[in-house]
């Protein structure tokens, strides 16, 4: 990782994890990033997971090179990063923590065996820390992505320690760039319920310079910063970044994925870029980063139960989750006796807010049929026009 000259990196790689927070596949493992800062006093910013510890503890010793260090600052309490906080205490007895009120409190429930009370260094939103010739500056920036984070930035390199805003699934000890897809999938995954929030914690950090951020898992950001700070943005505002079509499919027996697939390659054919996802077959998470991505959404379940198959109960449950809005929605369904996916699905969206409905939908009675292609040009057509509007 190419750091600042006066930090240095403490963070581990985990190229084992295959799932992070126990529910999101990963590609590319998972990065625990942590940061030494050296000044007259080192500040150490956020530990790592538990698996990584004894490798993490070798990082902060090397890096150390024989001095002590004076303050932990902790920008979040979830485990990933604060696992490693008892370790490095017993290693460095003298070392203050440097929280907020609500850390304060989530250290005393997550390391229950160890009072950590005279360590503590209470900071307030705005408030200042000297280093000696560097000071950390505090912002809170609570529900991006738990209530008691904040970020830090330093005020002399201009450096952003963005906890875990602007990070991405996947290791950084490889070449690979996870903006915009593993980035967006890993914002809307673990932050997205928190558009509000994050909007309030862009504006907060819009009268900052800021020449790299520092976040807490995936590459440093060092170059190119308006082009990450706009994604977010965008995400934030649940605004689609494009003008495309995001096609997620429950069939069983293909005959809603032929229809679906059909829908595809005649958009396609009318130059309207369009991405096709199999629930059965594709974890939701990339499901919900398409369906962000995209102005339009079609949803293609078969009628199951009287209800909608599982793969596709379980993604319109998450976006309404993460409050899916700003987006144009649209419908197949499929039923062999009893057709009632349209109306399931309208049901179980009727909460979200801002979104429009396109008038067509394709109505399937067990396999496609001519009414159905011309069902899937009407289809076509309303959206090329929405789209021009
Ligand atoms: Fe990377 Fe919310 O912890």
């Amino acid at each position: 990782m190419k750091t600042n000259e006066k930090i240095k990196y403490l963070g581990v790689n985990d190229h084992e994890v295959n799932l992070f927070e126990g529910q999101f596949p990963l590609k590319n493992g998972m990065s625990y990033n942590s940061y030494l800062i050296e000044d007259e006093k080192i500040a150490i910013l956020d530990t790592v997971d538990e698996k990584c510890i004894t490798e993490y503890l070798k990082n902060v010793k090397e890096a150390l090179n024989g001095r002590e260090p004076t303050y932990l600052v902790i920008h979040h309490m979830e485990p990933d990063h604060s696992a490693g906080i008892k370790a490095l205490v017993e290693s460095y007895p003298n070392i203050s923590l440097v929280v907020n009120n609500k850390t304060s409190l989530m250290l005393k429930n997550f390391f229950r065996d160890l009072d950590l009370s005279h360590k503590i260094i209470e900071v307030k939103d705005g408030e200042e820390l000297s280093l000696g010739k560097m000071t950390l500056k505090f912002i809170f920036t609570p529900f991006v992505h738990w209530p008691e984070v904040m970020m830090s930035y330093l005020s002399e390199e201009a450096i952003l320690f963005s906890a875990d805003a602007f990070g991405s699934f996947g290791v950084n000890d490889i070449d690979q760039t996870y903006y915009p897809d593993e980035a967006r999938r890993y914002y809307y995954g673990i932050v997205g319920k928190y558009g509000l929030q994050t909007k309030n914690a862009l504006m907060k950090l819009s009268s900052l310079k800021i020449n790299a951020i520092y976040p807490l898992h995936g590459h440093i950001l060092n170059d190119n910063l308006d082009y990450y700070i706009s994604l977010y943005k965008t995400w934030a505002s649940y605004l689609p970044e494009d003008n495309g079509v995001c096609i997620l499919v429950s069939s069983v027996y293909n005959n809603t994925l032929k229809v679906s697939s059909l829908l595809k390659s005649k958009l396609e054919s009318k130059g309207i870029e369009a991405t096709l996802i199999n629930l059965n077959e594709v974890d939701s998470s990339f499901a919900i980063s398409e369906a962000f991505k995209h102005k339009f959404l079609i949803l293609a379940s078969i009628t199951y139960n009287n209800d909608i198959f599982p793969s596709m109960n379980k993604l319109i449950t998450s976006l309404c989750e993460r409050n899916y809005q700003n987006h144009i929605i649209g419908f197949i369904e499929n039923g062999s006796w009893a057709c009632n996916a349209k109306k399931v699905m309208s049901d179980k969206l009727s909460s979200l807010k801002n979104t429009t409905y396109l008038v067509n939908s394709v109505k399937i009675t067990s396999s496609m049929n001519d009414e159905n292609i011309m069902q899937i040009d009407t289809l076509v057509d309303e959206i090329e026009s929405q789209k021009l509007s």
